[in-house]
């Protein structure tokens, strides 16, 4: 099973700021990470909050069928050392997911606290970002990686196009 959270405001994607986080909707890109770990035969459980322990408890909850996790945590990637922790208390691989490239928004937004307990992060491709995290995390499965090769299913004939994102529009003096 691969766990899918997502924190504060992400339930707003689609009608939150789409110059920086494009149309796609989170229930669509639940769809997307669905679709993709399918044919690995592997199942998703998704959660989105807007409260830090509601995520913690998620995790804690389901550590023992987590075969990986992929985390967008929002605004808490860059403040909750509790997330860290629970983070390192689990024994399958985070992939962190941000669909903006924060590296080019603002200062604040650069440093993720949560990073060093993470397996890797995919930064700034949109909501195509997800997708690749999921097919990573189920080629990591054995029994789910040699699934998809029996059911001769190529994990690039399911890739969805993520939006294309703008880049970002900083006003002045506003990223540096
Ligand atoms: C985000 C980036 C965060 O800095 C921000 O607080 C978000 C979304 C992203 O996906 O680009 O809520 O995680």
């Amino acid at each position: 099973m691969i766990l899918l959270v997502n924190g504060p405001n992400l339930n707003l994607l689609g009608e939150r700021e789409p110059n920086v986080y494009g149309a796609t909707t989170l229930p669509e890109i639940e769809a997307m990470v669905r679709e993709a770990c399918a044919p690995y035969g592997v199942e998703v459980k998704a959660l989105q909050s807007n409260y830090e322990g509601a995520l913690v408890d998620f995790l804690q909850e389901h550590r023992h069928e987590a075969q990986g996790v992929i985390a967008n945590l929002g605004a808490l990637t860059h403040t909750s050392y509790a997330l860290h922790d629970c983070f390192k208390s689990l024994s399958c691989p985070v992939v962190e997911v941000h669909i903006s490239n924060v590296q080019a928004r603002e200062e604040w937004r650069r440093k993720s606290v949560v990073a060093p307990a993470t397996r890797g992060q995919i930064v700034g491709l949109g909501p195509s970002g997800y997708y690749f995290a999921a097919v990573w995390l189920c080629g990591q499965i054995p029994a789910a990686a040699d699934g998809i090769e029996s059911a001769g299913v190529s994990p690039g004939e399911l890739l969805v196009e993520g939006e294309p994102l703008p880049p970002p529009k900083p006003g002045p003096g506003e990223y540096e």
